[in-house]
């Protein structure tokens, strides 16, 4: 369940060719389990009209703070008293300034500075030109804006609708979601600094041909997803997968599984927790061809022979911080049967305080997945979810190990 569902957020429109984003966003809070209560500028109504706003809401559209339908006429107190937070995309330059200023000529600016500031965080996804956004007049507001408080969201960088390209694009809706589900987290994991692996490895046999295994990476890239939501610094080396990253982490792509290790030993030395979800391939074709192995016109196979990979977690639990306890380290075992045996066993092996254990075959490549967590104390399941759920639920349970 998204840490959005249940919340009530009002969503402000202002004037800019990203307002067909905020219908996007409207459907996924909306989808998210969010009330969503719209509130449009009349720039924003030059963009996207309240109709299409109002269907995707399913309430109808504030847009002007003389609305009569409002009892007491006083709009901007009511929408903005029963808010969990008021989000703002697109904020548009002239919207920003307004803010930093207090002005209150219409609706959607009355209503923010009308909030209730302990009570109803301002969020704002800013959109503009790459020049309007560079300018030191924006950045000036910008600034001040945060110190004010209010929760002022990255831009996006690319092609424009003005036909130049640069930053200012407001994020997409799903980066704008992701970040709000981030701000609702709880921040269990503030302070700390978490290194996962994910994916699977891939081992050269020549320059067209390798060896790899069905990992997809989903749960290793939620599990950096939930911590970074949790306010921890995430790091992720990722095997070769085609995932998007999740918000606010640092991703480093590997292929095999000696790149892996030198990228987490690179890495591990700020780490307060190390994440060992990679499906790592243990063997590697002993030589690799420099050139691509050609039939060669008889009967003949090639025949490969292999050499073990290094354990990548069994390396960082024996080096003495993990020996001393100062970096907490968590294991995975991705088994085919019996499950709580092998990774009971598997826990002592490797030398680690928590191992996740799951069912390789009915995981790899789903959005679900059940998890065994087993520790010196005994066996508890996370029972069968989707894999942001059950990385959200696993973090909970490292914050409590970290306490
Ligand atoms: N692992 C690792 N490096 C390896 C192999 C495994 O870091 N070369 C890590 C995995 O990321 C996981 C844990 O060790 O956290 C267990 O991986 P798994 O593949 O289940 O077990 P193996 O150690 O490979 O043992 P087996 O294949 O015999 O089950």
């Amino acid at each position: 369940m998204s840490t959005l569902a249940g919340k009530h957020i009002v969503l402000g429109l202002s004037g800019g060719i990203a307002a067909y984003k905020a219908a996007e966003l409207c459907r996924a809070l909306v989808k998210a389990g969010v009330t969503v209560q719209v509130v449009m500028t009349q720039a924003a109504e030059q963009f996207i009209t309240a109709v299409t706003m109002q269907a995707l809401s399913g309430r109808s559209v504030y847009t002007s703070q003389w609305d009569p339908r409002e009892a007491n006429n006083m709009a901007h107190i009511n929408l903005s008293r029963e808010a969990d937070a008021i989000v703002v995309a697109p904020a548009s330059a002239d919207f920003l300034s307004k803010l930093l200023h207090g002005g209150a000529d219409e609706l959607l600016s009355l209503m923010c500075l009308a909030r209730p500031l302990d009570k109803v965080p301002l969020i704002v996804a800013p959109a503009m030109n790459r020049e309007m956004w560079h300018n030191p007049a924006t950045q000036r507001n910008v600034a001040q804006l945060k110190a004010d408080g209010i929760h002022v969201l990255e831009v996006g960088q690319g092609d424009q609708a003005c036909g130049e390209n640069g930053d200012g694009r407001m994020l997409e809706a799903g980066e704008i979601m992701q970040d709000l589900e981030a701000f609702f987290a709880d921040k269990s994991l503030a302070g700390k600094s978490v290194l996962v692996t994910a994916g699977p490895t891939y081992e050269a046999i020549d320059p067209v041909r390798g060896i790899t295994n069905l990992s997809s990476g989903k749960m290793g890239f939620a599990i950096a997803r939930a911590a970074r939501m949790a306010g921890a610094v995430v790091t992720l080396v990722a095997g070769p997968v085609h995932l998007p990253t999740p918000r606010g982490v640092l991703r480093v792509d590997v292929l095999s599984a000696q790149q892996m290790l030198d990228a987490v030993q690179q890495h591990v030395g700020e780490a307060d927790v190390f994440m060992a979800t990679a499906a790592v391939a243990d063997w590697r074709p002993a030589n690799m061809a420099d050139q691509k192995i050609k039939k060669d016109g008889s009967t003949q196979t090639p025949q490969l022979n292999f050499v073990e990979n290094p354990d990548i977690l069994l390396t960082v639990t024996q080096s003495p911080r993990a020996v001393s306890g100062e970096l907490f380290c968590v294991g995975f075992a991705a088994e085919s049967h019996d499950l709580l045996a092998h990774a009971t066993s598997k826990r002592i092996r490797k030398g680690v305080p928590l191992l996740v254990g799951n069912i390789g075959p009915a995981t790899f490549g789903q959005d679900d997945n059940t998890l065994l967590l087993v520790d010196e104390s005994g066996a508890r399941e996370l029972p069968h979810g989707h894999k942001q759920a059950l990385a959200e639920q696993l973090i909970a349970d490292l914050a409590q190990r970290l306490q």
